[in-house]
């Protein structure tokens, strides 16, 4: 029978530096041994990536948009994600539900509970094996951010969006320490892969769950 695959998701608000890793943690992965499949939030299907285009760029109420979070979030865990952990292999995911509970429930003010009640009735099984959570201020997200291309809703909120954003992930950590790991992500991007590096071994050495 094979082993099956493990699920590593990779959180911080938008600015922190995870994109630029996302690549490089594959490649240590497929280097230790490991088929891998790098995927994404909202997004990673045909439908979710017609509701990342929507839900980025239109108006809309806070329960719509949470909706389609977990909406483009269903379709990508029963035919991308879970496939694949079945079939052994890992899945290298750039956000997922701790995004919800940061940018909806922190962010927006949704609130924790109305996020958990969507996150039971949607997949309750599946958390991810391990999230690396790329923290850094403000003011390093928006130097980050400057040169980027044009900002989408969520990067184009305030200071105080972004803070609370911040601060509902600082509550993800406090709620699962054991699966969420902070990244210091101001630091160079060499140090930031030491400590990703040792990570990513601790996991792989880690009887699954
Ligand atoms: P995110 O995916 O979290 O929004 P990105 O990975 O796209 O952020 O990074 C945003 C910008 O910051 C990019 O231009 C990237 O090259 C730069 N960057 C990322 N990490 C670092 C770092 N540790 N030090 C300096 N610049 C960084
Ligand atoms: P991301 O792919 O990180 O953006 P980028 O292409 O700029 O790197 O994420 C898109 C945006 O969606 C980001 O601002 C965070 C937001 N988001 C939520 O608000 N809730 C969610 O559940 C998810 C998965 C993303």
């Amino acid at each position: 029978m094979t082993a099956r695959g493990r699920f590593i998701t990779l959180e911080g608000v938008d600015g922190a530096g995870k994109s630029t890793h996302t690549d490089w943690i594959a490649d240590k992965l497929r280097s230790l041994g490991h088929r891998v499949v790098t995927t994404r939030e909202p997004g990673g299907t045909p439908l979710g990536e017609t509701l990342r285009g929507l839900v980025l760029t239109e108006p809309m109420t806070l329960e719509t948009e949470t909706l389609l979070m977990f909406a483009a979030r269903c379709e990508h865990v029963a035919q991308v994600i879970e496939p694949a952990l079945a079939a052994g292999e890992w899945v290298v995911c750039d956000r997922y539900t701790d995004a919800t509970y940061a940018y909806q429930g922190g962010g927006r003010q949704l609130g924790v509970e109305r996020v958990a009640v969507l996150e039971q009735w949607m997949q309750p099984s599946l958390q991810p094996d391990l999230t690396l959570l790329f923290d850094v201020p403000l003011e390093i997200a928006r130097a980050r951010l400057a040169d980027a291309r044009e900002p989408d809703r969520f990067e184009r909120e305030g200071a105080a969006f972004f803070e609370r954003t911040r601060a509902a992930y600082h509550a993800r950590v406090q709620a699962q320490p054991q699966r969420v790991r902070v990244v210091d992500s101001s630091r160079s991007i060499d140090e930031i892969r030491v400590q990703l590096e040792n990570e990513l071994r601790s996991l792989a050495a880690m009887q699954p769950a």
